[in-house]
């Protein structure tokens, strides 16, 4: 993040002072594409788009030798609430962007990048616009790309604004021209993705990371972070850097760069000003809301992909972390996140489609001081049962919407039933959804 807010940074001429492109340079001329890959898997690197998937792992369960087309799909469709490091990566540093996903097309094989931008982007999309056509124009995209046998072709698309064009093949729906309905998986898209073919799907942060993983080194990249723990074979550890969303009641809401595993305390005090109005933290949303919550006294846990999953929290998600006060009602913050998930249900799959509904209805009900204590059961029963781990739903969405809502109801039992007993309506809270 260190070209960011520098007046030229978005320009080509700009990054190439700073040394832009010298790692595609150095991948083209020194590597194949199979040591890009394994460097990129040596790094640790894991997605940054909220699952945390390893990169340079998912890259190799493309078929080998293909015949036809691979594509690649870089994800921007960035609309979990609160969550903004793609549009701030895209505006102010779209080089930095475009050559990860320059060495990503090359370590894959991938001949055409299809880059998906959420409607709403428009300073972003023009911004990353700019650098494609510079690229074309310095021989950086397009036919012999520095000169060798390496052909790339980039496509902008923008979204129509939903958030299941995010979901990865919701995405490859949408580009393809129909309604952004997920798919059923298997097939994974590195076998039938985008248009049927072999298709990678990368979030636009991941993609800066090759960028600097190539650039820098792997020992360079592993050095940032948090390592594996050794004594748990299944756990990949969180290396890197991670642009950090800071939103909702602080003092100095922003985005920040920071080695992965910060502590949400941490993020709050000394990177987000405090609490605003000198009142105290009641609880966080710690990586957009379908991660679930985390009460104030769960603010030391440490934000890398372990972390939050120790709480009881779905995973580190997007790292967009939203304060609530002291003040806060959870009942209002039960209902914003409820009428969000109700809205982006896609519709496909009848628990998600009626849990997200009944789940809102029961929200509204209890901020409207008409709660039942029976209420709270059953909220945490629907929570519980829509998903793609119950295995009764298609993709994800159902989970995300599920589990901030067990978890209200888990960890803010007390104030949730004191709230319903005394029947009183819930005090009108400021907007956490906004971007
Ligand atoms: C409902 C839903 C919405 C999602 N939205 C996004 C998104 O806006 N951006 C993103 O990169 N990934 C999003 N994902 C995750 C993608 O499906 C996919 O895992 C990701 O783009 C892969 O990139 P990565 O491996 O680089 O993280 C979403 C997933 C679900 C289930
Ligand atoms: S889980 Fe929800 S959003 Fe996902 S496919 Fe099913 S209905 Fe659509």
């Amino acid at each position: 993040m260190r070209r960011i807010l520098k007046s030229a940074s978005p320009s080509l001429d700009a990054y190439r002072a700073d040394g832009g492109y010298q790692a595609l340079q150095k991948a083209v001329a020194e590597m194949t594409p199979a040591q890009v890959t394994q460097t990129v898997k040596d790094s640790g690197l894991r997605g940054r788009g909220g699952a945390g998937f390893p990169t340079g792992l998912k890259w190799t369960f493309l078929p080998k030798d293909h015949p036809g087309p691979i594509y690649m799909c870089i994800n921007a469709d960035e609309s979990e609430p609160c969550t903004f490091n793609n549009r701030i990566l895209m505006e102010q540093d779209p080089h930095q962007v475009l050559e990860g996903i320059i060495l990503s097309c090359y370590a894959t094989r991938a001949s055409i990048a299809y880059i998906y931008v959420r409607y709403e982007y428009g300073p972003a999309t023009r911004a990353l616009q700019k650098a494609i056509d510079e690229a074309y124009g310095a021989g950086l995209l397009g036919r012999n790309i520095l000169g060798k046998d390496f052909h790339l072709e980039a496509y902008l698309h923008r979204g129509a604004g939903a958030y299941i064009c995010g979901e990865e093949t919701g995405l490859i729906e949408s580009l393809e021209g129909k309604r952004a309905w997920p798919r059923i998986k298997p097939p994974f898209p590195a076998v039938e993705g985008a248009f049927r073919k072999p298709t990678v799907v990368n979030n636009i942060e991941t993609a800066a990371c090759v960028t600097h993983i190539i650039g820098k080194g792997v020992e360079w990249f592993k050095s940032i972070g948090v390592p594996a723990d050794p004594k748990n074979p299944r756990d990949a550890g969180s290396y890197g850097p991670k642009l950090y969303c800071i939103s909702g009641h602080v003092n100095k809401p922003g985005l920040v760069e920071l080695p992965l595993g910060v502590t949400v305390r941490d993020l709050v005090d000394k990177h987000g000003g405090g609490v605003w109005k000198g009142r105290k933290a009641k609880g966080c949303i710690p990586g957009g809301f379908s991660m679930g919550l985390m009460t104030e006294a769960e603010f030391d846990t440490a934000l890398d992909f372990a972390g939050p999953g120790k709480v009881g929290c779905l995973g580190l998600g997007t790292a967009a972390v939203t304060i609530f006060d002291e003040e806060t009602s959870i009942a209002e913050v039960l209902y914003n996140i409820c009428r969000f998930f109700e809205h982006e249900s896609c519709g496909q799959c009848t628990p998600c489609r009626e849990g997200t509904g009944w789940m809102l209805k029961i929200a509204d009900r209890l901020r409207r001081g008409q709660g039942r204590l029976e209420d709270l059961q059953i909220l945490e029963e629907v929570g519980d049962k829509i998903g793609i781990m119950p295995g009764t739903t298609i993709c994800g969405l159902a989970d995300g919407a599920g589990w901030p809502v067990k978890q209200a109801v888990r960890k803010f039992r007390k104030e949730l039933e004191s709230y319903i007993r005394s029947g009183q309506k819930a005090k009108a809270l400021p907007v956490l959804t906004g971007h």
